[in-house]
């Protein structure tokens, strides 16, 4: 599934093991979209249908279980595993790294059912078979013990101090809330970028309909503290994340920044 950024990236290198047919095109729609279920054809020819839960880049989310029933399906849920309450049974593989919502770079998750793990793989060299991993729990080669740690610290504190995911969900879901609302609210001054039915509760992505505007802004927030809010170089504009280590205060002193700032650009003319 081609859905953005990561997704391209996936397909790109997935094209040296062999070939890769595309089951849904986001390019035509500037990746403002996510596709849905039943927009796709039947993948159960396919070794796997791959995909990406949420798109960091473009802030385009996949909430819908994609591929009929047989169909393998493998998932890169990097930018929103442990956000919210998900159901991990449909997945074949699901892989994350940490760096977004789970503890520090360097740490992947893996989450591979059962019975991916007897399939022969003797081309590959033991380290890159997922069995190997599993056989040696996780340690067959020196793993990243200080990352590792640092996760088990933040899943602790997902757990007891959040009060689980069920709450995380509802913290993230009322934080994007809030930001998408003023741009909605403002949509003379931002042009939010997903379609509100793919929309992120992740990555908030949008644009200034001034784009002359855009550097000024974010050099104003920096002075009201508020960094980081500039989009991915390959995109440009606003790019908000809204990980959980994001705070309510946090989003919501960015959203009344973004309506003093719509205030301003309108009096400004
Ligand atoms: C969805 C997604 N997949 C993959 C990656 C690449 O991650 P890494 O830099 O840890 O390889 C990123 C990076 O932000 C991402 O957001």
């Amino acid at each position: 599934v081609l859905s953005g950024y990561w997704s391209h990236k996936s397909i790109t290198y997935a094209r040296h093991e062999g070939p890769v047919r595309i089951a849904w095109d986001g390019r035509d729609g500037n990746y403002r979209c996510a596709p849905r279920a039943a927009d796709l054809p039947a993948a159960r020819s396919a070794a796997y249908l791959h995909w990406v839960s949420n798109e960091t880049v473009e802030g385009v989310a996949v909430s819908e279980l994609l591929g009929e029933g047989g169909t393998t399906r493998v998932v890169d849920m990097s930018s929103d595993l442990l956000s919210r309450p998900m159901s991990i049974a449909p997945f074949d593989l699901v892989y994350a790294h940490a760096q977004k919502n789970l503890g520090p770079a360097g740490v992947t998750v893996v989450i591979i059912h059962r019975r991916h793990l007897d399939e022969p793989h003797d081309e590959l060299p033991p380290i890159l078979r997922y069995r190997t991993h599993v056989e040696h729990r996780s340690n067959y080669n020196t793993p990243p013990v200080f990352a590792i740690y640092v996760t088990m610290l933040v899943l602790r504190w997902l757990r007891e101090t959040v009060g689980g995911l069920h709450a995380m969900g509802e913290i993230n879901r009322r934080k994007a809330a809030r930001i998408y609302r003023v741009l909605d609210e403002n949509a003379d001054v931002y042009d939010a970028h997903a379609d509100p039915a793919a929309r992120s509760l992740m990555n908030v992505t949008f644009r200034l309909r001034s784009s002359a505007g855009t550097a000024p802004l974010i050099a104003r927030a920096e002075q009201a503290g508020l960094v980081g809010i500039a989009g991915h170089r390959s995109l440009g504009g606003l790019r908000v994340s809204l990980y959980n280590a994001v705070t309510e205060e946090s989003a919501e002193a960015l959203a009344a920044f973004l309506e003093a700032e719509a205030h301003a650009a309108r009096r400004r003319g």
